[in-house]
């Protein structure tokens, strides 16, 4: 292994699980993240899941005023848990949580609502950045045939050219950041990381992702979860 090998593998991959929204489509008694399935809540099966597939520390950005029952949620997590509180927009709940994420790190932005992300897909999104990547997300192809919308008309669209983007999306901490501050400089408003990047000149790296990293975002989804872990 080169010196330069050896100094890139040294540095920690951190989780960057953005956990700050309210869940208003789940519709729950409590906030998304802290659903529970099969007995354990979307958050800490999200940092299992990531800390299984090779993470080394995880900074969870929560909604204001709930830091105690996250605490209490993460307390038997497999790594060590820095709790951040977030903002109003999943934007400004990464930009926070990016704050407490050292600059010579690779971080990992994950969606807490994203718990059955598999290993080999944490694990090849870390080995990009390592291998050099400075943005990086798994997308999958769409199931679905695809039509698009405009001025009252639809249009087919070749779904064979549309990929759909998942979490984890991995980064070189420092880059993400600086990102982050031209965005919030230029005020553009983006709804993933890998954009943010893209935004300020920064070239996207694709890897597989998966069908099981769904996002939970209605009742069905929580169906479907359930019957995943078996609950
Ligand atoms: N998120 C966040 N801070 C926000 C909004 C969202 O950290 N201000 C997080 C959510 O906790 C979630 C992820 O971003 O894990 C993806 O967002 P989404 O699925 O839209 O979750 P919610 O915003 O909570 O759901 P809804 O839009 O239905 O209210
Ligand atoms: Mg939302």
């Amino acid at each position: 292994m080169s010196t330069q090998q050896e100094k890139y593998s040294v540095k920690p991959a951190v989780a960057l699980v953005a956990a700050a929204g309210s869940g208003t489509r789940l519709g729950a008694p409590v906030v998304k993240a802290l659903v529970e399935v099969a007995g354990r809540t979307l958050v800490a099966r999200s940092v299992d899941a990531l800390a299984r597939g090779g993470v080394d520390e995880a900074v969870v950005v929560v909604p204001a005023g709930l830091e105690r029952a996250f605490a209490d949620a993460l307390a038997d997590a497999p790594v060590s848990v820095r709790l951040v509180t977030g903002g109003a927009e999943r934007q400004e709940s990464v930009e926070r949580g990016l704050a407490a994420v050292p600059a010579d790190a690779i971080v990992l932005v994950h969606d807490a609502a994203r718990p059955f992300v598999p290993v080999d897909v944490v694990a090849s999104v870390i080995d990009a950045v390592r291998g050099g990547a400075v943005a990086v997300t798994p997308v999958i192809a769409l199931a679905d045939s695809v039509r698009m919308m405009q001025d009252g008309a639809s249009t087919v669209v070749d779904r064979s050219a549309l990929r759909a983007v998942q979490t984890p999306q991995g980064f070189d901490a420092g880059v993400l950041r600086a990102s982050h501050r031209a965005a919030v400089q230029a005020r553009r408003v983006v709804t993933d990381d890998v954009s943010v990047c893209e935004a300020a000149g920064h070239p996207v790296t694709l890897v597989a992702g998966s069908r099981r990293s769904f996002k939970i975002t209605d009742p069905f989804d929580l169906e479907i979860a359930e019957a995943i872990a078996g609950g």
